[in-house]
């Protein structure tokens, strides 16, 4: 269905290991992670720890690591490894023709909330 994905622009914007985030109007910024394997994910940019910027955070297979106090996140699920405790929202991507786009319903209800 037309409408349901968000388009927000060409893979080649981030470059392997780095991340950009998106403003949300309304909401809270969002985090788009490209990991040295080619995967692309997407999170609300706040550590479930203390909100640090996991978008400056350093990327490890399927992993990011906190800017802040180094605690590391589940890109696909958002979740803390290891010992810690908490959970991030994870926003739907889907890679198509060499753009990202984002569930438009998953970055709405994030703005509305
Ligand atoms: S704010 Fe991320 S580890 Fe503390």
């Amino acid at each position: 269905m037309i409408g349901e994905w968000l388009d927000i622009g060409p893979v080649g914007q981030i470059s392997p290991g780095n991340a950009r985030t998106l403003p949300v109007v309304g909401g809270e910024e969002i985090a788009v992670f490209h990991t040295l394997d080619n995967q692309f994910y997407a999170l609300v940019n706040k550590c479930p720890h203390k909100q640090g910027p996991l978008s400056q955070g350093i990327v490890h297979g399927s992993v990011v690591t906190c800017p802040l106090h180094s605690w590391n996140i589940s890109l696909k699920t958002g979740e803390a490894q290891g010992e810690d405790k908490g959970c991030v929202p994870t926003i739907p991507l889907k890679v198509d023709a060499g753009r990202i786009y984002l569930l438009r319903e998953a970055v709405i209800r994030r703005s509305a909330a």
